[in-house]
C-alpha cells in the first residue's frame, strides 16, 4: 500500500470528512502532505495558523503512528475558537501548543527543537506572509519539507508564479498518480460529494503547494527578498529569530 493509500484508508476510518470544519485544510488535502512527509522520513511537524485545531488533530494522528511531534503556533485572535482548539488537542500528548505571532515566536519554536528531520506547513499568515515565514524556516537545515496553504495557480496567480520562481515548482495531490477505484480517488469522491453543500474554497483542486527541500533551494529561499514581503523580509526575519534565539539563551548559540 502507498503512503497515499495508507493515510487515505486513516482519514476513512477516522471520518475526516465529518468531522471537518470550516475554513479549515480538506482532508485529501492533509492526506496528500502526511503522505509526503512519511515518504521524506518527517519525525516532527511545525504548524502555523491552526484556528480551531482541525489541521493539527491530522497531523497529531501522523505524529501517534510515526513515532512524531507537533508544533503549533497561532495568534489565538478568538479566545472560544483558541479555546475549543486546545481542547480537543488536550488528548494528544505529542501535540505543543504556543499562542504567538509566527513572525515573532516560530523562529523560537523552531530552533527549541532541531536535529530531527521537520516539516513546517503555514497556513496562517498567508500568501507573502506565509512565503516569508516558510523561506525564513527553510534556512534551518531540519526543516525538510514546506508547504503553504491557499497557493492555488488559479487563485493566486501572482504568488504561485513567485513561489515557482524562487523555490521550483511545488507537489500538490493532482501530481500523485493515483487509482481510479482506489483509497484517495474514494476519499476524493466522497469529500465532493459531503463538502460541496458547506465550503467557500473550490474542491475541485488541491490549493495545499508541498515541497521538499535540498540545499540549493534552502539556499536560495533564505537570501530572497521582495518588496511584497514588506517587513517580513525572509533573510532579516531569518537572522532576527537566530539572535532572538541566541540572546534567550544568555549568548549561547
Ligand atoms: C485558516 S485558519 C487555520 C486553519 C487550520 N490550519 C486548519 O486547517 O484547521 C488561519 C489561522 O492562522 C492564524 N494566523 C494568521 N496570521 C498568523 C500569524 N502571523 N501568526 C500565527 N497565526 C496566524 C489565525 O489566527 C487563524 O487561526
Amino acid at each position: 500500500m502507498t503512503p497515499l493509500d495508507k493515510w487515505s484508508v486513516i482519514a476513512g476510518e477516522e471520518d475526516w470528512i465529518g468531522r471537518w470544519t470550516q475554513s479549515a485544510i480538506y482532508p485529501t488535502e492533509l492526506v496528500f502532505f502526511l503522505a509526503f512527509c512519511e515518504g521524506a522520513g518527517i519525525k516532527r511537524m511545525f504548524e502555523s495558523g491552526r484556528y480551531e485545531g482541525y489541521s493539527t488533530e491530522r497531523l497529531a494522528a501522523y505524529a501517534e503512528r510515526e513515532g512524531a511531534d507537533v508544533h503549533s503556533v497561532d495568534l489565538e485572535s478568538f479566545p472560544d475558537v483558541a479555546q475549543r482548539g486546545r481542547e480537543r488537542l488536550s488528548r494528544y500528548r505529542s501535540v505543543h501548543l504556543t499562542k504567538g505571532n509566527a513572525f515573532h515566536v516560530l523562529g523560537q519554536v523552531v530552533q527549541s527543537h532541531p536535529d530531527v528531520p521537520a516539516a513546517l506547513v503555514v497556513d496562517g499568515p498567508k500568501l507573502f506572509g506565509a512565503m516569508s515565514v516558510l523561506f525564513a524556516a527553510a534556512a534551518f537545515p531540519w526543516i525538510r519539507v514546506i508547504a503553504m496553504h491557499n497557493l492555488d495557480p488559479r487563485e493566486q496567480p501572482e504568488a504561485a508564479a513567485f513561489f515557482t520562481r524562487v523555490a521550483g515548482r511545488p507537489r500538490y495531490f493532482e501530481d500523485e498518480a493515483t487509482e481510479a477505484d482506489g483509497p484517495f480517488a474514494r476519499l476524493r469522491a466522497a469529500e465532493i460529494e459531503r463538502l460541496s453543500p458547506q465550503v467557500k474554497r473550490p474542491l475541485d483542486r488541491s490549493s495545499l503547494a508541498v515541497l521538499k527541500l535540498d540545499d540549493a533551494v534552502r539556499d536560495r529561499l533564505r537570501w530572497t527578498m521582495d518588496r511584497r514581503f514588506g517587513w517580513h523580509q525572509p533573510p532579516v526575519l531569518h537572522w532576527r529569530w537566530r539572535l532572538k534565539y541566541v540572546l534567550s539563551r544568555g549568548g549561547q548559540a
